[in-house]
C-alpha cells in the first residue's frame, strides 16, 4: 500500500465491505435530535453527558486506593443511575448479554427511551488480538492497519460496543513513556497515515456503516511528551512542536471524519488539556470545524480540581462544558452531576448544554441506536469465532516484524518444506533441532501484549507453539524458559486485574533452569531466544527509567551465546530496549513486538521464509536510556559533523535509525529524478526513483522519501518524512515509484511569522530504505 506515492493505489481490501452507511440525511438526524432536546430537562441533559465505567470486578482495596473510588458498590451505583436516567454512556462492558441487560435499564430509565452509547478500549482487537499499535505502525502498511481495525470494529459491534477509545495518535519521542506502545512512534507524517488508516478501519466510509464503530482518537494533545517520560506528568511544548509535530495526526483524523476525540490528562503549557479553551474551542472547533463529540479521559473533569484549576466540582463541570467538553468519563461521583446546579447558579447557560447534548445524541442517531439499541447475542458468537479474523491478525503480525540484524543470512532457517536457503549462495546447514529459549517464548499472555481484556488465551499461539506446529515431527524442538519472569518494582493498577502480572514460580530452581537452557541450546543446531519486556511493563502507568532487558535476560542470552550455537534473537517489546551487546554479538535479531493471537504462527512463517519481514522502525532506537529523547528529525546546530559525538562516553547516534529494517531481499535505489528543478509556491514537483531487489530472495522494502529545507525564516529539521511505499519485489525485480511533493508536504508552521508558510528556498530530497537514505536530488521553490 502506498502513502503519498503512486505505484499502487488500490483501495484497502476491506474484510467487511460495509454499506453506504447511515440511511438518514443530516437534516433528518438534526430533526430527531432537536425533537428530543426540546423535551428534555436540565437534569436529563446532564445525564446524557455522563459516561460511567461499569466494573464488575472482585473487590480490591488497592484498586480503590489507586482510583480513589468505591469499587465494591460501583455496579449497583451505576445500575441505579441508569434507572434514573442519569447515564448517557457506559464503558467496559463487553458481554453482549450484559450489554442488553444494562441497555434495557438505560432505555427504560429515561422518559425518552434514549439508549446508552457503549464505549470500550478496543486498542488492538477485541477477541482476535492484533499486534500492538506500535507494531502495526512498524508495518508501514495502511491497508493492513485499516483491515485490522475493521476486524476489531466488527467484533466490537457484534457484542454491542459502538465506540472505540482509539486510535491513540499521540506522538511519542521518549521511550521511557509506556504508552509509546499504543501509538505510531515519533513521526507526525507516519503518525497521521497510521491514524487515518485506523479511523477508516473502525468507522468505514461514514458513521453508522454496518459492522463498524465510532473512532475516538486520543489524547488531545501532547500527552506523549510527559516530563521524564513519566505517565500523566505535565507537558510543555513550543508552538512549533505543537503545530508541526503533535497536532498534525489529530488534524488528519478530524479531516478523516473521526466521530470523537478524547482529551488528555495532563497540563499542556500550564493549562489542563481537559479545560483548555484554546485547544478544545479555538483549535478543534473553530479552526478545524470538528463536528463530533469530545469525551474526557477517565476522571479528567473531576481532576480539574485536583490540578488546582477548578475550585470545586461545580466549577470543574461548568468550565469543562464551556470549553466544549461534551461527555465526562467517570468512575463514580461525576462532576457533570453538578451541571444542573451550575445552570441554576448562572455559571453555564442551557444552550451550552444543548450544544453538547446535540453532539452526543447525533452520534447515537447516526449509529442507529434509537432504532435498534439491542444486540443479537447469537450473531455475536458467530462473528467472534470467524476464522477470517485470525488470518487478518496473522498477516498483520507478519507485516509488523522488523528484522534488525541478519549476519551471514542466518535467516530464513531451512526446514523440510521451506524454500531452499539461498543466503550468500552457500546452503545453510540442515536444521535438525531447534532450542527455543526464554521466559516469553511460551507465554500466551505476553504474546498478546497490554491493553486487551477480552482475549481467549486458548486461542493464542506462542512462539514455541508456532515453531512446533510449523516444523511438525521433522525437526526436534526443545524448550526451556531459562530464567524466572522479572517483576515490576512498583505494580500498577493493571497488575491487580486478571492475569496481567506474571507469576513468580515458587519452585523454580534458578541455577538448574539456566543450566538446562544452556545445555538444550548447546545440543541444538540453532537457538531461538525470545526476550523483551513482560507485557505489564509497558502501556499505561508503565513508564520506565531504564531500557535494559529486565531481570536476568542479558545473562541468559550471554550464557546461550557462549555455546557457539547460532542464535536468532526475537524481541517482544513495545519500546526500544538496550540491545548494544546483542547488536554486536547475536547474528540475527527480529523484533516481533507483542504479535497478538496469531503471533507464534506469524513468527514461524517469518523464521522459515514463508514470508519475508519488511517492517521498519517507527522510532529511532537509542543505544541507551541516557540518549532519550532522540529523534531523526532534529534541527541542525553548531558542529553538525560531530552529531555522533555529543557525549564523551557513548555515541550520540541511534543504535538503529528511524525507518530502519532489513528483509530477505536486498534493495538498491537508482534513477532518482525530478520532473522539474524549480516550482512556484503552491505547485507540485514529482520525484521518481527505481527500487531493485538485488538480493537472491524475494523481499519487502519500504521506500521512504525525506526532505530538508536548506534555508528560510526558521530552521527546519535535517530530514522530514514526506512519503513512503511498502513493496514486495522478487529477486531481480525492479519498480519505479513516484512521489508528489506539493503544498501539503512543503508548508510548515513558522515560529517567526506564527503562521503556515511555503518559503522561497532550496529543498533537498532523500530517498532510501531508512532515515539515513543517501540518494539525493534538489529543487528550488520560487515565489
Ligand atoms: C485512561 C486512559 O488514559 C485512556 O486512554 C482510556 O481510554 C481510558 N482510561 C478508559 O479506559
Amino acid at each position: 500500500m502506498s502513502y503519498n506515492s503512486t505505484r499502487e493505489s488500490a483501495a484497502a481490501d476491506h474484510l467487511v465491505p460495509g454499506s453506504s452507511g447511515s440511511a438518514l440525511t443530516d437534516a433528518e438526524v438534526a430533526e430527531r435530535v432537536d425533537a428530543l432536546i426540546a423535551k428534555m430537562t436540565v437534569a436529563e441533559k446532564a445525564g446524557q453527558l455522563t459516561q460511567y465505567f461499569y466494573f464488575n470486578l472482585p473487590p480490591s482495596e488497592e484498586i480503590e486506593e489507586t482510583l480513589d473510588a468505591d469499587f465494591s458498590r460501583q455496579p449497583e451505583m451505576v445500575e441505579a443511575a441508569l434507572s434514573e436516567g442519569k447515564v448517557g454512556s457506559l464503558l467496559f462492558v463487553t458481554d453482549p448479554g450484559e450489554v442488553n441487560r444494562l441497555q434495557r435499564l438505560a432505555v427504560e430509565g429515561n422518559r425518552h427511551g434514549i439508549p446508552a452509547l457503549f464505549g470500550f478500549d478496543v486498542i488492538h482487537g477485541l477477541r482476535t488480538i492484533l499486534p500492538v499499535p506500535i507494531a502495526m505502525a512498524a508495518s508501514w502498511d495502511p491497508a493492513v492497519i485499516e483491515q485490522g481495525q475493521a476486524v476489531a470494529a466488527r467484533e466490537s459491534r457484534a457484542v454491542g460496543i459502538h465506540w472505540a477509545f482509539a486510535p491513540m495518535v499521540d506522538i511519542a519521542r521518549d521511550p521511557r513513556w509506556g504508552r509509546i506502545i499504543e501509538g505510531a512512534g515519533e513521526d507526525p507524517y507516519l503518525g497521521a497515515a497510521v491514524a487515518v488508516a485506523q479511523v477508516r478501519g473502525f468507522q468505514g466510509e461514514v458513521l453508522g456503516t454496518p459492522d463498524r464503530i465510532i473512532a475516538g482518537p486520543k489524547h488531545f494533545v501532547g500527552y506523549g511528551a510527559a516530563l521524564g517520560g513519566r505517565d500523566y506528568d505535565e507537558v510543555n511544548l513550543s508552538d512549533s512542536e505543537l503545530w508541526n509535530v503533535y497536532l498534525p495526526p489529530f488534524k488528519a483524523v478530524v479531516d478523516a471524519g473521526a466521530g470523537n476525540i478524547m482529551t488528555a490528562y495532563m497540563d499542556l503549557n500550564g493549562i489542563p488539556a481537559t479545560g483548555n479553551h484554546w485547544l478544545l474551542h479555538d483549535v478543534l472547533r473553530q479552526m478545524w470545524d470538528f463536528e463530533g463529540f469530545v469525551v474526557s479521559d477517565a476522571q479528567a473533569v473531576r481532576n480539574l480540581r485536583t490540578h488546582g484549576f477548578a475550585a470545586d466540582l461545580t466549577d470543574a463541570a461548568a468550565r469543562a462544558i464551556k470549553v466544549g467538553l461534551d461527555l465526562e468519563m467517570a468512575i463514580t461521583d461525576p462532576a457533570y452531576a453538578h451541571l444542573p446546579e451550575a445552570v441554576e447558579a448562572g455559571l453555564v447557560d442551557e444552550q451550552t448544554l444543548d450544544a453538547s447534548v446535540r453532539r452526543v445524541l447525533t452520534a447515537k442517531v447516526r449509529m442507529g441506536l434509537l432504532d435498534q439499541p439491542y444486540v443479537d447475542e447469537d450473531r455475536s458468537r458467530e462473528v467472534l469465532s470467524d476464522p477470517a479474523h485470525r488470518e487478518v491478525a496473522r498477516t498483520a503480525a507478519q507485516r509488523s516484524a522488523v528484522l534488525l540484524r541478519n549476519e551471514g543470512d542466518l535467516l530464513p532457517l531451512t526446514s523440510p518444506g521451506s524454500a531452499d536457503h539461498a543466503g550468500d549462495g552457500a546452503p545453510a546447514p540442515a536444521r535438525g533441532s531447534i532450542a527455543v529459549i526464554g521466559p516469553l517464548a511460551d507465554s500466551r499472555r505476553d504474546t498478546l501484549g497490554p491493553w486487551v481484556f477480552d482475549y481467549k488465551l486458548t486461542e493464542t499461539v506462542t512462539v514455541l507453539q508456532g515453531i512446533q506446529e510449523r516444523v511438525g515431527q521433522d525437526i526436534q524442538v526443545s524448550y526451556a524458559p531459562g530464567i524466572r519472569p522479572a517483576q515490576r518494582t512498583y505494580p500498577s493498577m493493571f497488575d491487580m486485574w486478571g492475569d496481567n502480572a506474571p507469576i513468580d514460580p515458587v519452585d523454580f530452581d534458578d541455577a538448574a533452569e539456566l543450566e538446562r537452557a544452556v545445555t538444550l541450546a548447546a545440543d541444538a543446531d540453532v537457538a531461538v531466544v525470545v526476550l523483551g519486556e513482560w507485557q505489564n511493563m509497558i502501556g499505561e502507568a508503565a513508564s520506565r527509567s531504564s531500557l535494559e532487558l529486565p531481570g536476568e535476560q542479558l545473562a541468559l542470552l550471554q550464557a546461550v551465546a557462549a555455546t557457539a550455537t547460532p542464535i536468532v534473537l526475537l524481541i517482544m517489546n513495545g519500546r526500544p530496549l538496550d540491545l548494544r551487546w546483542a547488536a554486536e554479538n547475536i547474528p540475527a535479531i527480529l523484533d516481533i513486538w507483542y504479535p497478538g493471537t496469531q503471533g507464534g504462527a506469524a513468527v514461524a512463517d517469518l523464521l522459515f521464509g514463508d514470508v519475508a519481514p519488511g517492517g521498519k522502525l517507527p522510532f529511532s532506537w537509542p543505544r541507551t536510556v541516557g540518549q532519550v529523547p532522540m529523534i531523526y528529525s532534529h534541527t541542525i546546530s553548531h558542529e553538525p559533523d560531530n552529531q555522533g559525538r555529543r557525549y564523551w562516553d557513548e555515541q550520540s547516534t541511534p543504535l538503529f535509525p528511524f525507518g530502519y529494517g532489513l528483509s530477505y531481499g536486498r534493495f538498491e535505489y537508482s534513477d532518482l529524478t525530478l520532473d522539474r528543478s524549480s516550482i512556484q509556491a503552491g505547485e507540485t514537483v514529482t520525484v521518481s526513483v527505481t527500487v531493485t531487489n538485488v538480493g537472491q530472495r524475494a523481499g519487502d522494502e519500504v521506500a521512504q522519501l525525506y526532505i530538508h529545507q536548506r534555508y528560510g525564516s526558521a530552521s527546519r529539521p535535517v530530514r522530514e518524512l514526506k512519503g513512503f511505499q511498502r513493496l514486495t519485489l522478487a529477486a531481480g525485480e525492479s519498480a519505479t515509484l513516484r512521489f508528489p511533493l506539493g503544498p501539503g508536504e512543503l508548508r510548515y508552521w513558522n515560529a517567526a511569522t506564527r503562521d503556515w508558510v511555503i518559503e522561497s528556498t532550496a529543498i533537498d530530497v532523500f530517498i532510501g530504505g531508512d532515515s539515513t537514505a543517501a540518494q539525493t536530488v534538489s529543487f528550488t521553490i520560487d515565489s
